[in-house]
């Protein structure tokens, strides 16, 4: 059994505490963080999450439990901050996409994870739905011929999907782009060589 904390118990955190987490036969949940007390009430009354199990801050749960692992549910720009704190604990982490806001960022949390000889992984959950599935392996089998141009055209309607980071600068390429982006490597099966973004 791995015995984990979730950090971020907000819109998709929830979500996580409720449909994700519990499906891991493998993951005893010792410790719950938000710094909303609205947050980890709800997951309490929802949930039935037992109160002593939540705390609002990270540094007080690692003073309370002994997880090995750290489930960040965290929005975008409290990635760096709090994903660095959990490796400075000492835990292995999982991490919501999208990474960090800058690369500088990135690459700090990637030293700092293998110099604490920790697994640092950030979940994509895209490239395991069936439809990439099936994408990848066509072009894997060539069935169309050689490949040279990938054209996406995505939309969705965000007020009813609950999407709700309009405050934040570029959101489809700050927040969704990634999604896509990872879908290319997936898919193509290949790495990128130069990337370049224009809103
Ligand atoms: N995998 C997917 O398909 C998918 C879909 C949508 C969103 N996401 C990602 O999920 C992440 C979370 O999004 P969200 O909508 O749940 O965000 P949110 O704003 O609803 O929730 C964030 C929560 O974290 C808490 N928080 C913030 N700073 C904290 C800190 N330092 N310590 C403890 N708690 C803190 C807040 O109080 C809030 O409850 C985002 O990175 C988003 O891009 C993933």
């Amino acid at each position: 059994m791995v015995k984990a904390i979730q950090i971020g118990l907000g819109h998709w955190g929830f979500s996580w505490t409720k449909e994700v987490i519990p499906k891991v036969p493998t993951v005893e949940m010792v410790g719950y963080v938000d710094t909303s007390l609205d947050a980890t009430a709800r997951v309490q009354t929802e949930l039935g999450i037992d109160p002593k199990l939540c705390f609002s801050s990270l540094d007080e749960a690692a003073k309370h439990t002994d997880a090995v692992l750290a489930i960040c549910t965290l929005r975008t720009e409290a990635h760096y901050p709090v994903v660095k704190r959990c490796l400075e604990l000492g835990y292995h982490v999982i991490v919501e996409k999208p990474f960090t806001t800058t690369i500088a960022q990135g690459k700090e949390l990637v030293a700092l994870a293998k110099a604490k000889g920790k697994v640092l992984m950030v979940s994509q959950n895209y490239r395991h739905q069936p439809a990439p599935i099936a994408a990848a392996k066509l072009i894997a089998e060539g069935k169309f011929g050689a490949m040279n141009m990938v054209s996406i055209d995505f939309r969705r309607h965000g007020p009813s999907q609950g999407y709700r980071y309009w405050d934040m600068p570029d959101p489809l390429l700050a927040d969704m782009s990634i999604h896509h982006f990872d879908l290319m490597r997936y898919v193509l099966n290949d790495e990128p060589v130069r990337l370049s973004c224009r809103t």
